[in-house]
């Protein structure tokens, strides 16, 4: 039987796994989206014809970076209560990754749901960012809207993306900042994808050569088949699955962790915000580093190697999740429905005459 997330506004509660004080207790956590007493719809795919086509953030032009920064703006002066809010966009990964949500509409009420450490890691940040990006469009009115990514697999993509740094622009709070980063890395700013909580010392010339080789090792070493890849099956009435089992998919466990540990302030005591499931969401960098994520399982398709393919069990393809839309209507997703990007009508735009520098990369 797949995972089946129930109606979350009725069935949520206070999340805690893998959340401590600095004392080293438990600590709880709000995450449960706003109820609006709706009832779950089918998901209908988006009917434009316009493609939303997501830029790399080091290279946006001025128009890109302005809308994308008063699109954020726009959603943190929502009251936190809305739907849209960044606050309740923040918690959806909180809920979906802490203990919000047990398995109880696949009979299994006692046991959590946790989307990390297995195959669906990858269709749920899908789901999770096509509506992120189309909430933010809708913000500031533009239905062209389309996020950027963090190119980390070029070496002029790897520095964090300048957008963020700056605390304010012209007098005013930058929307894009987060104060909970770690201050170091952040100063130096070229991202070790194989960061592993120790600062290594090396060049940044090496270390963006480490960079392209970690991008090898995560799309064609350790990720040569469909499980590999996407990450071990998970079902009804699998419990939570660790970070160190070793059927993470070579993506989740290797580049994609070490930029959440290398963003976050590792002197909190959940390396919050990038650091931990619960406040990952709420740094913007977390959006932009999960969409080249996100552009990883498309290379990674379009490398077109024997087994680059996605899971076929029906256990993966009828895993479903529940989000607020950007009508504010609750829509059920399926892993099966986000596979052909040309029916969610957004890409990467990617520049076609370049062999990616990674390829030519082979530890
Ligand atoms: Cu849901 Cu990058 O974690």
């Amino acid at each position: 039987t797949p995972i089946t997330a129930p109606d979350i506004t009725s069935i949520c509660k206070d999340a805690s796994a893998g959340i401590r004080n600095p004392d080293g207790a438990i600590r709880t956590r709000k995450c449960c989206p706003p109820s609006l007493g709706k009832t779950v719809k089918p998901f209908v795919f988006p009917k434009e014809k316009t493609v939303r086509m997501r830029w790399p953030a080091h290279n946006g032009t001025k128009e890109q970076l302005e809308k994308y920064r008063a699109a954020i703006q726009a959603m943190r002066d929502l009251p936190d209560d809305h739907p849209h809010s960044f606050v309740s966009q923040a918690k959806i990964h909180c809920a979906y990754c802490n203990g919000g949500y047990t398995q109880v509409a696949s009979g299994f009420p006692e046991i959590d749901i946790q989307i990390h450490n297995s195959w669906l890691f990858f269709p749920f940040h899908r789901w999770y960012l096509y509506f992120y990006e189309r909430i933010l469009g809708k913000l500031i009115n533009d239905p062209t809207f389309a996020l950027p990514f963090w190119k980390w697999d070029e070496p002029a993509g790897m520095p964090i993306p300048e957008m963020f740094v700056p605390e304010t622009i012209n007098g005013k709070p930058n929307s894009l900042y987060d104060v909970y980063r770690n201050a170091n890395h952040i100063k130096e700013r070229i991202v070790d994808l194989d960061f592993d909580g120790k600062d290594k010392d090396i060049s940044d010339e090496v270390q963006k050569a480490c960079n392209l080789s970690t991008v090898y090792r995560d799309l064609v070493r350790n990720g040569a088949d469909t499980i590999s890849f996407f990450g071990g099956e998970y079902v009804a009435g699998d419990s939570p699955v660790g970070n160190s089992d070793p059927s993470v998919g070579s993506v989740e466990s290797g580049s994609h962790t070490a930029v959440h540990r290398w963003v976050g302030d590792s002197n909190q005591p959940n390396s919050e915000d990038m650091g931990n499931f619960y406040s990952a969401g709420y740094d913007p960098a977390f959006y932009i580093h999960h969409s080249n994520v996100d552009r990883m399982w498309k290379l990674w398709k379009d490398l077109r190697l024997p087994g680059h393919v996605e899971p076929t069990d029906p256990d993966w393809l009828n895993a479903s999740y529940v989000f607020y839309d950007e009508n504010e209507e609750l829509v059920r997703v399926y892993n099966k429905d986000c596979v052909d990007l040309g029916k969610l009508k957004y890409n990467y735009i990617e520049n076609s005459r370049e062999v990616f520098p990674w390829r030519k990369s082979r530890p």
